[in-house]
């Protein structure tokens, strides 16, 4: 497989801006690569998929069976391995993550994908994660049209959530997040918010629901959800202390609590290992299906690129601090912290 990459490899380079995940101009091109050639303006996926194995030819390219050189830890840890990540674990391919100045590319025909001139760097950026990433989530939660979607967290992939819930026909979006910024972009978006550090997320769902609860959910906070006080939050922040569990499960267990029977959870948030008291007799007595996975990016670029251009999104709207390279540990500091408002940092390589 590395040999063969060494052929199907691009360099790319950042005169564009980052966010994780990258965008700029081709460079060099590995002697196979047949769709891109240097000075093409291009979007990186974070996922590496080979566009080959049997995972990518059914269109589940963050599960290539070919790109992880670091197969066997993640077989261990999972049972399989998925696709090599930029910027993610070694566990999954300990591939370095596109906050510099250039970047090397394997399997360069499959990821990378060319920009019309007519769209601007800060709305293509998105498509090599948060966007697909918000997209999928929609799409996994199943959503018919007018259904009510309640989505936690309110960062960059909730908003997306948000937006993508809309734009594939729910009637009404509830999200669910603490920080009045991201509540307040939310809305902008066409949410109805809660906020989960004043009300009670689940008597609020049913208040809201007429006791039903919402038809889906989605949750976009992932491992490392917070809880202010809960119960079940509070053990999940022992257990992780203190090596008795990786991951605080607080999100999926309201979510599984206040779905209405029969819904559907979609869960793009990241899960890492093990997490324990996911209330697995709710889950089956209702019904519930749950839906999850990295994002396979590759499936979603050209029809989401397609929905810029034809106007139905414009998803620059999520950059609160467009910033410089050099200014990444200060935009780190803040983006942990939620400070200054940041909801997503932009880097532009010599900006
Ligand atoms: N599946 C994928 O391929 C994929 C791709 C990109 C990101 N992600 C994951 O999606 C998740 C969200 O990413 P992000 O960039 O938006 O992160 P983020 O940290 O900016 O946003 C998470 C939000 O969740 C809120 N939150 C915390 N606890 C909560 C609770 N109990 N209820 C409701 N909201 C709560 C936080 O206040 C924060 O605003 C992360 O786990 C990230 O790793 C997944």
């Amino acid at each position: 497989m590395l040999a063969r990459q060494g052929a199907t490899f691009a360099s790319i380079r950042f005169p564009t801006p980052r966010s994780n995940t990258p965008m700029g101009e081709v460079v060099e091109v590995g002697a196979d690569v047949k769709n891109l050639m240097a000075g093409d303006r291009v979007v990186v996926p974070f996922t590496i998929s080979c566009g080959e194995c049997w995972f990518c030819s059914h269109g589940l390219f963050s599960c290539c069976d070919r790109t992880n050189p670091n197969a066997e830890v993640a077989i261990k840890a999972m049972g399989h391995s998925p696709a090599g990540l930029f910027g993610f674990s070694h566990m999954l391919g300990g591939y370095s993550g596109g906050q510099a100045e250039y970047l090397r590319v394997p399997m360069a025909d499959v990821g990378p994908i060319k920009v019309p001139d007519s769209v601007t760097d800060e709305q293509a950026l998105f498509l090599s994660d948060i966007f697909p990433t918000g997209y999928m989530a929609a799409v996994n939660a199943q959503i018919q049209a007018g259904d009510t979607v309640a989505i936690w967290g309110c960062g960059p992939v909730g908003q997306f959530a948000i937006r993508s819930a809309l734009m594939l026909g729910a009637g009404r979006v509830i999200a669910i997040d603490e920080v009045p910024e991201r509540l307040a972009m939310a809305e902008v978006g066409g949410a109805e918010t809660i906020n989960f550090s004043k009300t009670d997320v689940y008597d609020e769902l049913m208040a809201r629901t007429d006791n039903r609860g919402p038809d889906s959910c989605i949750d976009a906070v992932g491992c490392e959800a917070a809880g202010h006080g809960a119960a079940d939050a509070i053990l999940d922040k022992v257990k992780a202390a203190t090596f008795l569990a990786t991951d605080r499960v607080h999100v999926i267990r309201q979510a599984i609590m206040s779905c209405r029977k029969g819904g559907t959870i979609s869960i793009p948030g990241v899960y890492v290992g093990m997490g324990d008291k996911v209330p697995l007799g709710a889950l089956m007595n209702k019904g519930l299906t749950i839906k999850t996975g990295q994002t396979h990016v590759q499936a979603y670029t050209k029809p989401l690129l397609a929905r810029i251009i034809a106007g139905d999104i414009d998803p620059s709207f999520v950059v609160t601090h467009p910033a410089s390279l050099e200014d990444a540990p200060t935009m780190y500091a803040k983006f942990r912290d939620k400070t200054d408002g940041v909801i997503k940092v932009v880097l532009r390589p010599g900006g």
